[in-house]
């Protein structure tokens, strides 16, 4: 099963083909965006000893600096290319917890409640089935778990939304979707959203962090 998964990645790259061919230039123009950005969401989650992550969609590794050594962080993305400047990334800094794997986000080859946390950055409107991706995430997550989602979503203010919407076929050239919207996205998934925000006020990219509320009683609006 796996090895066809993996079959099947290698035959179509489908979405993540524009990363593998210009996996070279990827951090040359997104580091300064996107680099601080993760940085700081990362390091406000404190993320605790021996706690497990998993990163969808890490691409050439922006986030690995982030990471506290003491959790065990796992990474993964469909475009080899992209990973093997991750890997890089590790191998040079002598960084030993993370494993890197080459794997499709619609189909996460892990089982259910594998992990504490679970993280996506600027991926969530590249796939062609974001509902999916969300349903994976939630599926690997543990109980009680955190998934943070950092991506662009679609405005929902009248004039604003359909100018940047109409803009969706120049960007899909460009491997992404920009008419995504947030509730979209998030629709019949049970994650709560407990908080969004931008890092800055004029910030195409909202930070999501949301509880994972797989088999926990919800009272009064209380997780118990
Ligand atoms: C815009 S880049 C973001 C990379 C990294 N998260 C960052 O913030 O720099 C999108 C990444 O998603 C990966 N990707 C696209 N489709 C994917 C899929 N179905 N499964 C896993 N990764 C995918 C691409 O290969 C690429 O590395």
């Amino acid at each position: 099963m796996i090895s066809e998964l993996k079959e099947v990645s290698r035959r179509s790259p489908h979405e993540s083909k524009i990363y593998s061919e210009f996996s070279h230039l990827y951090d040359k123009i997104f580091s300064r965006f996107f680099c601080e950005r993760i940085n700081s969401v990362i390091t406000d989650l404190n993320i605790p000893p021996k706690a497990k992550v998993l990163e969808v969609g890490i691409g050439t590794g922006l986030s690995l600096a982030a990471y506290p050594p003491h959790c065990e962080v796992t990474g993964v993305d469909l475009a080899p290319e992209m990973l093997e400047r991750a890997r890089q990334k590790a191998g040079e800094n002598g960084w030993r917890h993370f494993r890197l794997l080459e794997m499709d986000a619609l189909n996460l080859e892990f089982p259910d409640n594998a992990f504490d946390y679970v993280t996506s950055f600027h991926v969530i409107s590249v796939v062609p089935d974001p509902v999916r991706m969300l349903q994976e995430i939630h599926r690997v997550c543990r109980p009680g778990g955190t998934v943070v989602i950092i991506n662009h979503f679609r405005t929902t203010k009248p004039v604003l939304g359909p100018l940047i919407g109409a803009l969706d076929p120049v960007t899909r050239l460009l491997g992404w979707s920009a008419s995504l919207r947030l509730s979209q996205a998030f629709t019949g998934v049970p994650l709560r959203i407990e908080k969004r925000f931008k890092t800055s006020p004029f910030s195409l990219f909202t930070v999501v962090l949301a509880r994972n509320l797989k088999g926990i009683e919800v009272r009064n609006g209380a997780v118990h």
